[in-house]
């Protein structure tokens, strides 16, 4: 589904990324682990057009996304919730959940199905509907960002440090969902520095520093390794 060729990525001089290569089938879980700086966000901004590639191809369902315009990147079907959630305080829920709906414009009762679907996945969303986004907790921010874009319908969904400073209990939720949302037939990408809950529900795992891709395998294998558990508890 998605299939990155041996990309580089500079700020200015500094070379953030160093030739990844990495592939994310249908169907999978994926999670790419690495410590603070590694390049993880730097990586997903980039697959989402929003950092410009100095080197390197990104396919996206076979064609060849470099580079494109991150509106066009998002209605292929290529989700984005990212670090620090950036959901909208002042607006509502409700009208965070619609801003993830206006890239479709799809029919109503598509939305309305979508609506259904991440309501059952996220209760509290319904239930606060109506209030301000700014007034949910962190976990229900997260929760929020992450069903923003689930309304864009993505064929595939790329995540940001999901667990970032929540407590466990909402930790234990939104992994719960991704396990779900798999399920269910979407595919997924996380970025974490968290090894334990982001590995235990993926199929493979790709481990970055310093902007190289330096070990990856099957899930089970990379939890295990006392070189990652290491590199990711500092
Ligand atoms: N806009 C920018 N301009 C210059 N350098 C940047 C910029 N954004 C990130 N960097 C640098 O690129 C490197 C990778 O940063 P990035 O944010 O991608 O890492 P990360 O793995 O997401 O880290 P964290 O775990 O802290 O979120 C870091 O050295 C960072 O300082
Ligand atoms: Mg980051």
């Amino acid at each position: 589904m998605l299939r990155i060729k041996k990309l580089i990525v500079h700020y200015g001089p500094f070379m953030a990324l160093n030739k990844i290569s990495l592939e994310v089938n249908v169907g999978e879980v994926v999670t790419l682990v690495g410590p603070n700086k590694a390049g993880k966000t730097t990586l997903l901004l980039t697959l989402s057009g929003i950092v410009e590639t100095t080197e390197g191809r990104v396919l996206f369902q076979d064609a060849d996304i470099t580079n494109l315009d991150p509106y066009k990147i998002v209605a292929r079907g290529l989700g984005h919730v990212p670090q620090g959630r950036h959901i909208f305080p002042t607006i509502s829920v409700f009208d965070n959940l619609m801003v993830g709906a206006y890239i479709r414009r799809k029919a109503k009762g598509e939305i309305e199905e979508d609506l259904t679907r991440i309501y059952e996945l996220f209760p509290v969303l319904k239930k606060r509907g109506k209030q301000r986004a700014g007034t949910l907790s962190g976990g229900e921010q997260q929760m929020l960002a992450i069903g923003r874009a689930l309304m864009g319908r993505p064929n595939l969904l790329m995540l940001d440090e999901p667990s970032s400073g929540l407590a466990p209990r909402y930790i234990d939720e939104i992994f719960a969902a991704f396990q779900e949302l798999n399920r269910r037939g979407l595919t997924i990408f996380i970025v974490e520095q968290e090894i334990q809950r982001s590995l235990a529900i993926s199929h493979r795992g790709y481990v970055l520093r310093n902007g190289r891709l330096i070990k990856k395998g099957p899930a089970p294998a990379l939890v295990e390794s006392r070189e990652v558990q290491e590199l990711c508890l500092g």
